[in-house]
């Protein structure tokens, strides 16, 4: 392990889908990690998840085999940041929530220390707004799963620090990411494209114009997509979208990002893809 790997102390504020995943990346490229999350139940499923992540990247080719992994602190304290050098939070995508989270975890670690947001489509200055250092704070859009996809669309905001942005891209440099530095707005790149097209993918089987087979085997077979639109819905979770959704369509104001009846029915019926074992799709357990 190199002294850099050493050094480094990551903490990661959300222990679900992506803070598991971005946990397993860190701690496979030999990365300390102490991971925080309001429930226990949800630091019990990490703990278990974590190293089967690993394994997974490693089996794949994905991370490396030879990294010694430290062991993962799991913890429902935010005070056990203190020392991290870098943060990364993956709690929910609710804008309110997010909000107090980075404030506080702004108040405990050290000045200058990265602390970057997850979001999906929150833009990074109004989180950085709610911190006591805004030129500290940057988004940093891992894709799911952030062990196996390697490019992650890094935010810089308007506020955002050259110093905050440099130690950020290291540390991604050390987990083997490729970064590319967009702008700041609404769901930035990535999701202000994505979540319109799984949104209107969505319409068009409420509509009943196509099933949602159909609608996924066009974007493969004809335009080369690996995942359809809906089948990548249900990979990022049905309840995730509406909440990207709402956030995308409060901040536009464009009426083509309010959630439609048919992912809000599923949302409300608990089948939020994947992780519950039916979306779009159903899964086996
Ligand atoms: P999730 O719902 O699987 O996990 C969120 C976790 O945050 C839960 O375990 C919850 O208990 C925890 N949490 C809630 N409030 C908290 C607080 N105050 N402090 C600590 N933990 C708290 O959500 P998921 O899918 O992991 O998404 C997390 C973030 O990553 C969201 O902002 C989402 O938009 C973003 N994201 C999600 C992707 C996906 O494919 N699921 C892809 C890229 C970004």
């Amino acid at each position: 392990m190199t002294e850099r790997q050493q050094t480094e102390l990551l903490a990661v504020l959300g222990a679900g889908v992506m803070g598991v995943g971005i946990a397993a990346l860190a701690l496979g490229h030999g990365v300390p990690v102490v991971l925080v999350d309001v429930d226990p139940d949800a630091l019990t499923r990490a703990a278990e998840a974590v190293p089967l992540r690993i394994r997974q990247g490693q089996l794949l080719g994905k991370l490396p085999r030879e990294a010694t992994v430290p062991q993962l602190v799991t913890t429902t304290s935010l005070d056990e940041v203190r020392q991290a050098t870098v943060v990364v939070e993956a709690v929910v995508e609710v804008p309110a929530v997010k909000a107090k989270v980075l404030g506080e975890v702004s108040e405990l670690v050290a000045p200058g220390t990265p602390v970057v947001t997850n979001t999906s489509g929150i833009p990074v200055d109004e989180l950085a707004g709610h911190t006591a250092r805004p030129a500290d704070v940057l988004g940093a859009h891992f894709m799911n799963p952030p062990y196996l996809i390697r490019t992650v669309e890094v935010i810089r905001g308007p506020r955002t620090s050259e110093a905050a942005l440099a130690r950020a891209l290291e540390l991604l440099t050390v987990l083997d990411r490729e970064s590319i530095v967009v702008g700041d707005g609404p769901g930035f790149v990535i999701n202000r494209i994505l979540q319109r097209m799984i949104n209107e993918s969505a319409r068009i089987v409420q509509e009943g114009i196509a099933s949602h087979e159909d609608v996924d085997s066009l974007f493969q077979g004809c335009l080369g997509h690996t995942t359809g639109p809906l089948a990548t819905a249900d990979l990022i979770g049905l309840d995730n979208v509406v909440d990207s959704l709402r956030v995308l369509h409060e901040r536009t104001g464009d009426a083509g990002y309010a959630p439609c009846d048919l992912l809000l029915n599923k949302v409300a019926a608990g089948d939020f893809g994947r992780k519950s074992g039916r979306g779009f799709y159903a899964y086996a357990p």
